[in-house]
């Protein structure tokens, strides 16, 4: 049996209000930031795919919808098909680049390769009606196209509202049916004033209520959560001390009380005070009832002779599901299960379904757990962005070193500690990385940085210690910003910092002899060494 939905599954069921935006995804590398930027106006928004627009239309009764753009051509013969009716629901449509060729070919309008190929990066905007959509937004402001056809026909009734130097229907509209085109991409931050259009559209035109904001939202989960576990219901969940678990249990706690009951699994591949620091918060702090299971000798024995970086993750994935399964049988009331599930991880895209996705790490399998435990899910996050859940947690009063905290994988220091992972290197890396933290955080340097950590490198090199030779082991400092993980540059601190952090690894921490930048960016090297 597998594990039934429960809060958040059906968004417009349980604690997301009617109204807001609807995207259809077709295939747009940006359809995450469209989503992010309309809710960065107040206003709640979800991605659907072309072929369940319309039912999650039916469901959630939007106030606008936002057609996105995308790789294909509308007139290829399996281009993603979208039901026209989307066009006659009385609330206004915005399509943006390959939304707008849709929205032109479907009402009489007609598209054509751009004659001088595809047309990518910055035009400036020349604007013919700065009234309505166009009201704020500059003369010649940038923006950004990236489109390998153009409407070349406008539809009657449309009206030419912008253009630029390659383009001149730009910015087109027929307003008096509400439907809006854009052919470039108002989302990315590259556009001068594309978020003053998304605000135009989505608040002045389709008058979409800021109700999206982390004090309604909370209220709204907690509700949402009450409902779903009802009077008596008991929940377990486990807790990682990361944001996503930290956020959904401090909502879950509102709800029910003390019957939540967390489980914190310490795996022995965690970082210095990780622990101590749940029990305080979570224990002492906000009163939940946290159980902290010690399975390190377990985790690490699983370890034992294990170097290759697929099969420690394997090893860490399976022992904590079998760990937690333990725990959660040993709460015999608690039929439902609290997960900190993100929007992201399950939305509705079409390359999430439609795109070859190649595994690179088997991620997703570490921390998470298995279908058949036959319990209720409680996914209070399952719609926001991880931005959200920060906004969340600090409106729920947790400290900014949780809210503001650098990812930290579920498999821990096991893929950060090459080689076989044993007690003697996992003590040293983790008083390394102890150093680069504080060293990093004591100059405010983590504010633009993505995450930063040291990597226990397991090549014997020659040093001086003292008056004697050694023959230790190498540490590597890992430095970088991103957005999304999903690509990442290298950084580093300055050279004053990165003094203090390579002499303390080499006076304090006993089996390093030399300490080492990773100068990587990722693509091609990844973010972890494993
Ligand atoms: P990579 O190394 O693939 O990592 O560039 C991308 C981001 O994901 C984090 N990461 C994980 N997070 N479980 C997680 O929850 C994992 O197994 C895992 N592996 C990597 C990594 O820290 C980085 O932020």
């Amino acid at each position: 049996m597998s594990s039934k939905p429960g809060v958040g599954q059906h968004g417009d069921q349980d604690g997301v209000p009617g109204g807001g935006v609807l995207i259809v995804d077709f295939g747009a590398q940006y359809c995450q930031l469209i989503a992010r930027r309309v809710r960065e106006l107040g206003v709640y928004s979800r991605i659907t795919v072309p072929e369940r627009a319309m039912f999650t239309f039916a469901a959630m009764r939007p106030k606008a919808v936002i057609l996105s753009g995308g790789p294909r051509s509308v007139y290829e013969h399996d281009a993603p098909a979208l039901d026209a009716a989307i066009l006659q629901q009385g609330v206004p449509v915005l399509g943006i680049c390959y939304g707008l060729q849709w929205i032109a070919q479907h009402t009489g309008g007609e598209v054509t390769p751009a004659q001088s190929g595809a047309e990518y990066g910055r035009t400036a905007l020349q604007v013919v009606d700065a009234q309505g959509f166009l009201h704020g937004v500059r003369e010649n402001g940038i923006v950004w196209m990236s489109h390998g056809d153009k409407v070349s026909r406008l539809p009657a009734g449309f009206r030419v509202l912008a253009k630029s130097e390659p383009c001149p229907f730009a910015v087109v509209a027929d307003t008096a049916r509400g439907i809006y085109g854009l052919q470039f991409h108002p989302e990315v931050a590259h556009t001068q004033d594309g978020q003053r259009l998304l605000q135009n559209f989505v608040l002045a035109i389709a008058k979409c209520e800021r109700d999206w904001v982390p004090g309604h939202i909370v209220e709204r989960k907690v509700n949402a959560v009450k409902e779903l576990v009802g009077e008596h219901g008991e929940v377990v969940l486990g807790l990682s001390g990361g944001v996503d678990s930290s956020v959904a249990a401090v909502i879950i706690h509102r709800a029910i009380g003390r019957r939540l009951h967390c489980v914190f699994v310490d795996n022995g591949l965690l970082r210095t005070g990780e622990r101590a620091g749940v029990e305080q918060l979570f224990a002492q702090d906000h009163k939940m009832d946290v159980k902290v299971v010690d399975a390190s000798e377990r985790f690490l024995g699983e370890l034992r002779g294990v170097t290759d970086p697929e099969q420690k993750r394997k090893n860490v994935g399976r022992v904590f599901v079998e760990v937690f399964r333990a725990e959660a049988k040993t709460l015999r009331n608690a039929k439902f299960l609290g997960q900190g599930t993100l929007y992201p991880d399950v939305i509705e895209s079409v390359a999430a379904h439609g795109g070859a996705t190649a595994v690179i790490k088997s991620h997703h399998n570490v921390g998470g757990l298995p279908k058949d435990l036959d319990m209720t899910l409680v996914e209070p996050l399952r719609d926001l962005f991880k931005d959200e859940v920060r906004a969340l947690g600090r409106q729920l009063g947790l400290p900014p070193s949780l809210v503001d905290r650098q990812p930290f994988p579920g498999p821990g220091l096991a893929v950060r500690c090459l080689g076989e992972v044993t007690r003697d290197k996992l003590a040293a890396l983790r008083a390394a990385d102890a150093i680069v933290r504080e060293e990093t955080e004591a100059g405010g340097h983590q504010k633009r940085l993505w995450q930063y950590f040291a990597v226990y490198v397991p090549q014997k090199t020659v040093g001086v210690k003292g008056d004697a030779r050694v023959y230790e082991d190498v540490c590597v400092l890992r430095f970088v910003s991103s957005q999304d993980a999903m690509t990442a540059d290298w950084e580093t601190l300055p050279v004053e910092a990165m003094r203090r952090i390579s002499s303390r690894i080499l006076n304090e921490v006993k089996g390093f002899a030399r300490v080492c930048l990773d100068v990587s960016s990722k693509p091609p090297a990844t973010i972890e060494w494993e």
